[in-house]
């Protein structure tokens, strides 16, 4: 692990045309599988399958539950690239590889990403093994993905983020599970940094602040997404209650165990929302 500060357009360019190189496919969605998430990247048809280790600048996931793989093909009529697995802050790599595979996706001509993850309920109604739907988040990771030098190729330095989560595809995802009985929450994620999970008073501060759930990730992702003009839907599965008392404790074993009940819901909410797309 390299932690990189701050990577160019041109290192972007550079993993984009190897990406181009090792795949027949011209992909249209970005699908990022979180932990415990990754076995739907077998439903890819035709499948191009990179490894993260032949992609130049690209970074290397160092935690179980996360392969590191990019694997392009059809799914349900669409082309799709699937990222099984994700590098997070907490790592040790910095915001700006955190985010790299996004904005090689926005070099590919990638225009709607769909990120999943693993999460801790903080809503007391959640339960582990439900599906949310993020329609908004709180960015507490203490740093945000765009600091450092803007990338003008992709966006603004000042870019808006009041519909950071596509209403579109809110819309679509929330008709979707009603057409096929998927039970959906809905609610805020908290992108925290991790990697040590809440205390009972972080999460009374977060359920506080309005959040719903909690996790390490797909925050970065969003953002760099939006500013880059990508439509982005977030999904969180919900692994964990997240232990607002201190009673119960809170394990990465647990959360990849959960990864079991949420694939098939997963699979099926995501199916029919790339077939309607
Ligand atoms: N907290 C933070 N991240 C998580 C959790 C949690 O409880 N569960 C899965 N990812």
């Amino acid at each position: 692990m390299v932690n990189v500060p701050f990577l160019t357009v041109e290192q972007i360019d550079e993993a984009v045309d190897a990406v181009r190189r090792l795949t027949r496919h011209q992909p249209s969605i970005g699908l990022v599988l979180g932990s415990g998430l990754g076995g739907l990247a077998d439903l890819v048809q035709q499948p191009d399958t990179i490894l993260s280790t032949d992609l130049p600048h690209w970074p290397k996931p160092t935690v179980e539950g996360h392969a590191g793989r990019l694997v392009i093909g059809q799914l349900e009529g669409q082309t799709v690239l699937v990222m099984q697995g994700r590098v997070h802050f907490y790592e040790g790599y910095s915001m700006s590889q955190v985010t790299f595979p996004v904005r090689v996706m926005q070099r590919l001509g990638i225009g709607t990403l769909v990120l999943t993850n693993a999460a801790g309920a903080v809503h007391p109604a959640f339960i582990p093994g439900d599906l949310m739907l993020i329609t908004d988040s709180l960015t507490l990771l203490g740093v945000n993905p765009l600091m450092g030098p803007n990338l003008d190729a992709f966006g603004t330095r000042f870019p808006d983020m009041s519909q950071l989560y596509d209403r579109g595809l809110l819309a679509l995802a929330r008709r979707i599970a009603q057409e096929n009985q998927i039970a959906l929450q809905e609610g805020v994620y908290v992108g925290l940094s991790g990697p040590s999970y809440e205390t009972p008073a972080d999460l009374r501060f977060l359920q506080l602040a309005g959040v719903d759930a909690v996790g390490m990730s797909t925050v970065p992702e969003a953002i760099v997404a939006r500013h880059g003009g990508m439509k982005v839907l977030g999904i969180s599965g919900i692994s964990n209650k997240a232990n607002l008392d201190g009673s119960t404790e809170t394990s990465h074993e647990e959360v990849l165990q959960a990864g079991r009940v949420i694939a098939p819901k997963l699979e099926k909410l995501l199916r029919a929302f790339l077939r309607e797309l």
